[in-house]
């Protein structure tokens, strides 16, 4: 049976801990690479798991003191719960531990003897434990090891031994007849300086302490740990146990992994374990670099390590939207800011600020005032546009185009690069032909293809971020009235002309990703900034009395209506609601709230301050914002508050 399925794998994590942002990271994209090609129609095939048979895992359970056994049961489960946490869909979970995996090691082991690819030998040398790697004296770092920069150890063992010096002149020529096998380019080098420094025959086996595979026949040892672990991508999948199975997936299309176990394991023992095997090479080999956060690298003694998972759940809790939304935040920042391949700092800065402005500012925007204004001018009814629909039918299909080949490219960040300037040109659309201007001037079929044209972007995007970030994608649908359809759409469905039926109902808009107050994090304020910030609003404000505060009437108003003022840029007019009286206040926030949006929502209003006119137009009252740099940041109430609730 030829092979008829996209395959793509992550690394095997130890169980010794529990994801953090930065080993989350290989999962994450991978499953968005899963995604995505389901949507383009293909079979998919994604793989993790979990290495547990390594000297470290031994160990961390030692120092939990419980049974190695429980002890990998429990972590593999947490991982697990982990994955499902972040919305990871992986179709298998392979344990090392497994039977179906052993049987696959003590299998290859005994074969490769057999042939003479694995012989018995005589070795010392300088051992890490943490890594699992030999390292020559030549390789350290002032005497520690050159990966983690911890103290080695001096092992003299009786081995066996993998012949990979055999193999580096096929590896070469490997590498040479197929440039994308190892990606990015710029870590193909290390890779091929590695080999031509020459490759020294590896030790497959160590002493056995009670934990690890025991090698057939000697049980004295164990299986090292790598040569177990990298098994895992063909043990899952039916080598020498399905062979219809194994032929129908394996070479792996795709097989992504940290910088750090790209050279060596990935791109040198792997390939060599394969071609001694007289099996196929996987097709891509990719090593992508490493996140850190605010500049330091994660780790757990500075005990600065993120997960996901909370980072999801804070933003939610702060901002209001649903958690499964905020973890698409979270996996759109991972794809979105840096270039895939590259390393990476995550701050909550910049977090916040591509949550405001690329996910609330745009995507959340365009949805919102199409929504609103369907509702304002055609009661929620998809228009019947009568060939005025598809005006931005070019972009959308460029669009597709490009972010398809940037993601075949695994070029993420380019490829969400394109879909947000394909939003931007919606945005802009709509600014442009001023759908407020047209219903004033009663042009209705003009109005409706613009809003169906507008949709019609929103739908675009929705399809092509769901690899990226699947929940939002559904609540999109769900408020464009398409979810049940959208499971079974494809990436060629982005283009599709006339996606909605005209005369269906749809909701009204539900904000999506409500902005988040300010761009500084409570992390990243320190306790100094704060007391500045404390004594500089004492000295501003002189204090006044409760009865003075009194004075003020402060009251929840419901908007009504908002519309621009005509030649005046930065105000709206807005009629709102008091519970017993209509106003019309006067607000110069223009240039960052759309009218549409503000229909609807509550708002903190100043009623009694003296009625003014403001560039002509009457204006009875003042809403309450807060100044954030210059910008005005609306305070809305709680939509439970009753329209005229006094606030004091
Ligand atoms: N068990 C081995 C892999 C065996 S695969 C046959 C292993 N496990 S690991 O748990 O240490 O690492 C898993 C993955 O997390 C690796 O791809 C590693 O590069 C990645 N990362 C760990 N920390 C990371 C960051 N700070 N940033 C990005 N990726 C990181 O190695």
């Amino acid at each position: 049976m030829p092979k008829s399925v996209y395959y793509v794998t992550t690394p095997i994590y130890y169980v010794n801990d529990i994801p953090h942002i930065g080993n989350a990271y290989t999962t994450i994209v991978a499953d968005v690479v899963a995604r995505y090609h389901r949507l383009k129609g293909e079979k998919t095939f994604f793989l993790t798991g979990t290495d547990e048979n390594a000297t470290k895992v031994a160990n961390a359970a030692a120092e939990a003191g419980v049974p190695t056994r429980q002890y990998v049961d429990k972590l593999a489960g947490d991982f697990q719960k982990v994955w499902a946490s972040l919305a990871i869909e992986y179709d298998d979970f392979i344990r090392t531990t497994e039977d179906r995996h052993v049987r696959v090691v003590e299998a290859i082991f005994k074969r490769l003897l057999d042939q003479g690819d694995i012989f018995k030998g005589h070795y010392e040398g300088w051992y890490c434990i943490p890594c699992e790697t030999f390292f020559s004296e030549s390789e350290l770092v002032d005497g520690k090891c050159p990966e983690c920069g911890r103290a080695v150890e001096w092992v003299q063992e009786e081995n066996y031994y993998f012949r990979l010096s055999a193999y580096a002149n096929r590896l070469l020529a490997h590498i040479e007849a197929h440039p994308e096998f190892l990606q990015p380019e710029f870590r193909k080098n290390e890779v091929v300086n590695f080999i031509k420094q020459g490759l020294r025959d590896v030790s497959i086996t160590r002493t056995n302490r009670g934990w690890g595979i025991p090698v057939p026949g000697d049980p004295s040892k164990v299986i090292y740990v790598w040569f177990d672990a990298l098994i895992n991508y063909i043990s899952a999948v039916g080598y020498l146990y399905d062979e219809e199975r194994f032929n129908s997936i394996w070479p792996a299309d795709l097989q992504l992994m940290g910088k750090d176990i790209f050279v060596r394991f990935h791109c040198t023992f792997w390939p060599a374990m394969l071609m001694a095997l007289g099996l196929d090479l996987p097709k891509v080999l990719f090593g992508h670099g490493w996140w850190s956060i605010d500049g330091e690298k994660i780790s757990k003694s500075k005990g600065n390590a993120i997960s996901p998972a909370k980072l999801a759940e804070n933003l939610a809790a702060e901002s209001g939207a649903k958690r499964d939304v905020c973890l698409d935040a979270v996996r759109y920042f991972m794809c979105r800011e840096v270039t895939f391949g590259s390393d990476g700092d995550f701050s909550m800065a910049s977090f916040r600020n591509r949550f405001n402005s690329d996910l609330a500012n745009d995507l959340g925007n365009l949805l919102n005032r199409t929504l609103s204004m369907l509702s304002k001018y055609f009661g929620s009814k998809i228009p019947d546009s009568k060939g005025h629909s598809g005006m931005l039918r070019d972009i959308i299909v460029e669009t597709a185009t490009f972010a398809e080949a940037a993601c075949d490219k695994l070029e993420f960040s380019r490829a969400l690069e394109s879909i947000w300037q394909m939003i931007a040109a919606g945005n802009k659309f709509v600014n442009d032909r001023e759908p407020w201007t047209l219903a004033k001037q009663g042009r209705m079929d003009e109005l409706a293809g613009v809003l169906y044209s507008a949709l019609e972007v929103v739908r675009a995007a929705a399809i092509m971020i769901s690899p990226f970030m699947p929940a939002t994608s559904c609540e999109i649908a769900r408020q464009l009235g398409v979810l049940n359809e959208f499971g079974s759409l494809k990436w060629t469905n982005v283009t599709d002309s006339k996606p909605f039926e005209p005369g269906i109902v749809i909701s009204g808009p539900e904000p999506i990703f409500p902005r988040l107050g300010s761009t500084i994090s409570a992390q990243h304020t320190t306790r100094e900034n704060a007391r500045e910030k404390k004594g500089a609003i004492e000295q501003m404000t002189e204090r006044i009395s409760y009865d003075y505060f009194s004075k003020m009437d402060l009251r929840i108003a419901e908007v009504k209506s908002a519309e621009r003022v005509e030649g005046a840029e930065k105000l709206l007019k807005l009629m709102v609601n008091l519970g017993d009286e209509e106003r019309q206040i006067v607000a110069g926030i223009a240039q960052w709230y759309e009218p549409e949006c503000l229909v609807g929502r509550k708002i903190v209003m100043l009623t009694n301050l003296q009625p003014a006119k403001i560039r002509g137009v009457d204006s009875d009252g003042m809403l309450l914002a807060a100044d954030v740099e210059g910008r005005a940041v609306v305070l809305f109430a709680d939509e439970q508050v009753p329209a005229g609730a006094k606030v004091k």
